[in-house]
């Protein structure tokens, strides 16, 4: 039986197939960069993005709800708009790559807030990289001084290349001062830059040497501890420091004397006071939110002087709009696949007749469960 008012159907996307949605893998991710340019798909992202924080007020925004171990943690990102609904299920482990793992790994997805259907199920491990780097970079050029051109890297690993070519496609970064403990991680990433045009990189011998003389740094280390990588001798009058690695309680880059000494902008207050570089602080130590300079609200870079620091952990907002990018883009270009997340049903109430299956089907179904079973059998006498 069909449901008895069809047209009363609330949601807002008739113009798709309702009962397909659409599944983005990491191998589709690159297609769509091979097919728009990687340049073109940070600057549409950059566009969503301030978009969306401009109209920060219009978003159901808390906290994300984090599950932390000795090793790492794995967080919960929800956030809605009334129209959309947006998640994120995202880990930190900075000693994964032991394991030949990423210490950052994501997926998440986005639903129709009229009628809860899921419209987009998508990796999020890169699409995390770019949101971070592009929001990073849009920082940046409403914080840093606007003849910035030379930013150093510290922390040469997943993420550095995505922030490395943001900053260089949307705020102008014309030389990088690279370093990483690991002398490996800074080989990946100059093989990996070697051929962006007008983009200079060099290696630095230590944190000081390549923070000395940047406009810009940006902080990208992994260490599960209140580390302190930039220290308040290395900062220099009219720097902007991006301190992305700091995103976690317990687990911090930047020395609190260079707090103290900055202007300090963040995502979300309530959530970058627990996870950000600013738990070092007092509960009521001043910030300003992004989202106020993106709208004007409030002012971003004073004078040339003055030492800005974006305390980014990543929030919510940042995920909803690379995955409104996704959607988009990949339903525009057919990436990815359709796929049926949610059964099909002649009447909706009829959940159970999904459990049926037409005769070719069972046929085959019946095949796979006699070979799974025979299988078992044979492991359990051997
Ligand atoms: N703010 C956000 O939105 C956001 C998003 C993604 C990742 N992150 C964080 O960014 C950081 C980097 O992520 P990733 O995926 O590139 O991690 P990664 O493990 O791939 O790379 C981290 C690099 O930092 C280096 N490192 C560690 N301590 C260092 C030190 N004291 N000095 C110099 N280098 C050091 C490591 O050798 C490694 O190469 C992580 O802490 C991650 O949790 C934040």
């Amino acid at each position: 039986m069909l449901p008895s008012q069809p047209g009363s159907c609330p949601t807002r996307f008739s113009s798709h197939h309702p009962f397909h949605t659409r599944w983005v893998v990491p191998a589709d991710l690159a297609r769509l960069v091979a097919h728009e340019g990687l340049a073109r798909v940070m600057r549409d992202l950059g566009d969503i993005l301030l978009a969306d924080f401009r109209r920060w007020p219009q978003f159901d925004k808390v906290a994300r709800v984090a599950a932390h171990s000795d090793d790492g943690v794995i967080e919960l990102m929800p956030i809605a708009d009334g129209r959309l609904h947006a998640f994120k299920y995202v880990n930190g482990h900075p000693g994964n790559g032991r394991c030949g793992m990423p210490t950052v790994m994501a997926f998440g997805g986005l639903a129709d807030v009229a009628t809860g259907f899921p419209l987009l199920v998508s990796e999020m491990t890169i699409a995390t990289a770019l949101r971070t780097a592009v929001t990073s970079a849009l920082a940046a050029r409403a914080l840093a001084r606007a003849d910035a051109r030379t930013m150093a890297i510290v922390g040469n690993g997943a993420q550095s290349e995505f922030q490395a070519l943001a900053f260089h496609t949307l705020s102008g970064i014309r030389t990088l001062r690279v370093f990483d403990v690991d002398p490996a991680a800074t080989d990946k990433l100059c093989a990996n830059l070697a051929d962006t045009p007008g983009l200079d990189v060099v290696r630095a011998a230590s944190v000081a040497d390549a923070v000395a003389g940047a406009d810009i740094v940006s902080l990208l280390t992994a260490d599960k501890r209140r580390a302190t990588v930039l220290t308040d001798a290395m900062v220099e009058p009219g720097m902007h420091i991006n301190a992305v690695g700091g995103d976690c309680p317990g687990k911090t880059e930047v020395a609190p004397e260079v707090l103290r000494r900055a202007s300090v902008f963040v995502e979300y207050a309530p959530q970058s006071r627990i996870e950000g570089e600013i738990q070092q602080m007092p509960a009521d130590f001043p910030v300003t939110e992004l989202w106020s300079v993106f709208c004007g609200a409030a002012p971003g870079r004073s004078d040339a002087a003055q030492i800005t620091l974006f305390d980014s952990v990543g929030f919510a907002l940042e995920d909803f709009s690379v995955l409104r990018y996704l959607y988009d883009a990949c339903e525009r270009l057919d990436i990815g696949e359709r796929v049926r997340l949610v059964p099909e049903l002649r009447d909706p109430r009829d959940l159970y007749g999904a459990l049926r299956v037409d005769s070719s089907a069972g046929a085959t179904a019946m095949a796979v469960a006699a070979a799974i079973a025979g299988a078992t059998a044979t492991a359990a006498v051997t």
